[in-house]
């Protein structure tokens, strides 16, 4: 294969070298292209174009392929935990025992917040919605933990990393029940990472606490299947608003924000709105599929369709299969499983999905197991965000060691021409 790209344009000719990656995928690097040619490139949402070199995630769309540093995720949902997944996305490889021990002793060590912090959550109404809440506590955070990272002290990453795996659950679990208006309480330090994570968020003031092994392991592997998912937007958000060399936490809080949006984390809560309101129509799934495929209406089948995966998402597949376990484990009959597989199955065989390639992506099944684990419905995000917190801090950290230059992106102008001031009275 040639190791360079031309590009023939008025009369000139262009050289740009080639870049092939460990997958064996291929760019062209451009980055002389505006100093050469005076052109530049147009790609609205970056459909086409590279942001940078990574070595934390690869997917491959067309074969539905999805690993974390080099691990499958069929293999890292069946046999790892949340938190040896974490280090493994953030240091690149996976902890052995002692490893694993240490960087979970060190979290516990952080794992009190401010109660100055209740003050800010209090100012919230309870109608607020979790991900706006968890973005402000996110970058409250900051105000507590003010020194920026040293990113040249290995030391100073580890612990800025380790305080906010420490930190994120608890604003996550005090997002809820300040929801539900429950106390503002801590965990406990006795237990596992994702166990105590479940205790804080469900933990009644006034009854014991019952661990359901079923619903910990369902909980941890959700938030292994979100951990992370290469340039997608809120992570490409954490790497360019960390570009400027803002801080781990108000990048991660500027994540938490993309990722709230409908077409992206957001979507899982949709999907369970979308699936009650067919349901509630009586279940009439052609009438929803209408709507998705008219160009006049703004409606979409909320769960299908994904940027990068023309096939199924693994992930989905995983969560499918999970949803009839959970429920089953749990004795749950959710009839809204019933209408999210005729959905399925209705749009895997209508032409207008089958040409465009449009397969359930992660947020389809998610949702209804969060329901199976009592999670309410505007919390599913947050949930989300609880799972891609450390596939945002690999990626921080990756970019920042790196030293990637700040994200600047160019455009092409279509506004008015120069033309002269027009005083009050001529306009
Ligand atoms: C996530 O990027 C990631 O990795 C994200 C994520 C992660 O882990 O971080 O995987 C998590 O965000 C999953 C996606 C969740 N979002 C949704 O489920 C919302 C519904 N899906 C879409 O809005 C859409 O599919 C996107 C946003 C996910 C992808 O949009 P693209 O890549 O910009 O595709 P497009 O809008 O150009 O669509 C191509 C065609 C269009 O029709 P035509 O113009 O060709 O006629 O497909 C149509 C679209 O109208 N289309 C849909 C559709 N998704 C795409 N039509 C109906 N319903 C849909 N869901």
């Amino acid at each position: 294969m040639s190791d360079k790209a031309i590009l023939e344009f008025g009369g000139s000719k262009y050289e740009f070298p080639v870049v092939q990656g460990t997958e064996n995928e291929v760019g062209i690097d451009i980055k002389t292209l505006r100093g050469s040619s005076g052109m530049i490139t147009l790609d609205p949402g970056y459909k086409n174009t590279g942001s940078c070199e990574s070595g934390i995630t690869f997917l491959n769309g067309e074969k539905g392929i999805l690993r974390y540093r080099g691990y499958a995720i069929e293999d890292l949902a069946e046999k790892a935990d949340f938190l040896e997944v974490a280090f493994l996305l953030i240091f690149g490889e996976l902890p052995n025992q002692e490893q694993l021990h240490k960087f979970h002793e060190d979290i516990k060590h952080e794992s009190h917040v401010d109660e100055e912090m209740k003050k800010i959550i209090n100012g919230f109404p309870k109608s607020a919605h979790p991900m706006g809440v968890l973005s402000s506590l996110t970058s409250a955070l900051i105000a507590f933990n003010p020194t920026s990272v040293d990113v040249a002290s290995e030391e100073a990453m580890y612990s800025a990393i380790v305080r906010i795996m420490a930190k994120f659950p608890v604003l996550v679990a005090w997002t809820m029940r300040k929801k539900m208006g429950l106390p503002l309480e801590y965990g406990d330090d006795t237990m596992g990472y994702v166990e105590n994570l479940h205790k804080m968020m469900f933990k009644r003031p006034n009854k014991e606490y019952k661990m359901n092994r079923v619903v910990i392991d369902a909980l941890d592997q959700l938030l292994i299947l979100h951990a992370d998912h290469e340039q997608n937007c809120s992570t490409s958000t954490v790497r360019i608003v960390g570009s400027s060399h803002a801080g781990l936490f108000a990048s991660l809080s500027a994540g938490i924000s993309a990722l709230w949006g409908p077409l992206h984390g957001g979507a899982n809560q949709a999907v369970l709105e979308m699936l009650e309101a067919i349901a509630a129509d009586g279940g009439d799934t052609n009438k929803f599929m209408a709507k998705a495929k008219d160009k006049n209406d703004s409606f979409r089948l909320m769960g299908f369709g994904h940027r990068v995966y023309k096939n199924f998402d693994p992930r989905a597949k995983i969560l499918k299969k999970a949803a009839d376990e959970v429920l089953g484990d749990l004795g749950i009959e959710d009839h809204i499983l019933d209408v999210a597989k005729g959905l399925e199955k209705v749009a895997l065989e209508d032409q207008y999905f089958v040409k465009r390639k449009l397969y359930p992506n992660v947020d389809f099944y998610s949702g209804i197991i969060y329901r199976a684990l009592g999670i309410p419905v505007e919390m599913f995000t947050v949930m989300f965000a609880m799972g891609r917190l450390p596939g945002w801090i690999a990626h921080w950290r990756e970019m920042r060691l790196r030293g990637e230059p700040i994200g600047r992106p160019r455009q092409i102008y279509i506004g008015e021409n120069s033309r002269p001031f027009a005083a009050m009275n001529n306009r």
